[in-house]
């Protein structure tokens, strides 16, 4: 957490507000493997990084409440019983959402303002809106005692993001930013909500991370689509959630499906596999088979799930031509964003170079790199 940001926003919070606010840190998150498994009941394998949401929050005695967007340098005034959700794209979304969740579980607040600032850039596949949601929901938490337990606030966070912002997503970002555990990462069960924390520790290897700066717009009806898509194959093969299902129960099914949604229910069985297999590879300390496993994932979510892009593929080739990334493949939901990378400390900077000149050449764009460090989850900043 940057200590700037922190008091940045403090200062803003008091001047525009004129009161001593509470400080939250909210994380953003990386994935390791385990892509788009969340919502069909399976695998992840998260963790909250250094880089996140800080929130400024306190009561208010005004008829209205203040939400300010420091970054965007935007201020909206609300009112808490005429919640509605604004233009699609908006980011206030995510803080009414939180709250009309809160009413929704019969749970009152009373008048608050918030501001709130990021280092997660944005786009980038990490999670910045979890990170936000989770700040809102913990935050109001705190100052109003609504005595919600840290697994309420993330289904507060997911339904926000679900009803308000219009994005069906799964449960990986809110639970990695929430619960996140410093130099650890969270091989997290989607269906009982249960997770494993695996100290990382790679010795001669690091992981990076670097953004191709590319942002699709189309991308979260594209998600909603998958995620359908997944949940009408469970319907055909009579199951909750994908995470049920083998490939032979899926091949059973084929000739009732399109070849696309076929390969799609393939790639998420393959995927959750994958996940399980990436944690036995981390416990027996087997980066090689680690690595080959975030290939192959990469390969399965350009070429079945179909939610990369050129740059996130240009930037997996490049990784695959070098003999020290043992692994790299696209993070998040896909369609740009960050390709994170497992890469031999000895040889990261040469790659980073390399990998950057390559794109810059190819995409007259520039990527960029970030490293990572692994960092706890969402909390009062004392
Ligand atoms: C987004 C969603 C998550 C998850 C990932 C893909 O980040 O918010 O719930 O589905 O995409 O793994």
């Amino acid at each position: 957490m940057d200590t700037t940001l922190v008091n940045d926003v403090k200062t803003v919070f008091k001047s525009k507000f004129g009161a001593e606010p509470l400080l939250i840190f909210s994380p953003g998150r990386i994935n390791i493997i385990g892509e788009h498994t969340d919502y069909n009941d399976g695998f992840v394998f998260p963790a909250a990084v250094d880089k996140g949401i800080v929130a400024a929050i306190q009561k208010s005695d005004s008829k209205t409440c203040m939400a300010f967007a420091i970054d965007m340098d935007e201020t909206i005034a609300f009112e808490l019983d005429k919640l509605k959700p604004s233009s699609e794209g908006s980011w206030e979304n995510y803080v009414f959402g939180v709250i009309a969740e809160i009413q929704n579980r019969n749970k009152s607040v009373g008048n608050f303002n918030i501001a709130f600032s990021g280092d997660i850039p944005s786009g980038s596949g990490m999670s910045s809106s979890a990170a936000l949601e989770n700040s809102v929901v913990y935050g109001l938490n705190e100052l109003f005692n609504l005595g919600l337990t840290k697994t309420e606030m993330i289904f507060i966070s997911q339904k926000a993001e679900h009803n308000y912002v219009g994005v069906n997503c799964g449960i990986m970002d809110q639970y990695a930013s929430m619960f996140g555990i410093e130099n650890h990462a969270l091989l997290l069960d989607c269906r009982s909500i249960e997770a494993k924390p695996f100290e990382i520790n790679f010795k001669d290897h690091e992981l990076i991370l670097i953004n191709t700066n590319v942002k699709h717009s189309l991308s979260d009806s594209a998600y909603n689509d998958r995620r359908s898509a997944c949940e009408n194959i469970s319907a055909l093969l009579g199951i909750k959630a994908l995470r049920d299902a083998t490939e032979t129960d899926l091949l059973k099914i084929k000739d009732q499906v399109t070849p696309e949604n076929y390969q799609k229910a393939l790639y998420v069985i393959q995927e959750n596999d994958r996940a399980v297999k990436a944690s036995k590879a981390m416990t027996d300390g087997d980066l090689e088979t680690l690595g080959a496993l975030i290939y192959a994932s990469h390969n399965g979510l350009s070429k079945q799930y179909k939610v990369s892009c050129d740059e996130l593929d240009f930037l997996v080739e490049q990784a695959q031509l070098n003999d020290h990334v043992l692994g790299a493949r696209m993070m998040g939901g896909g369609f740009g964003g960050c390709t994170i990378n497992l890469v031999a400390k000895n040889a990261s900077k040469a790659f980073k170079e390399a990998a950057s000149k390559a794109y810059k050449e190819k995409f007259n764009k520039d990527c960029s790199i970030y490293s990572v460090k692994l960092s706890d989850g969402t909390h009062v900043i004392n």
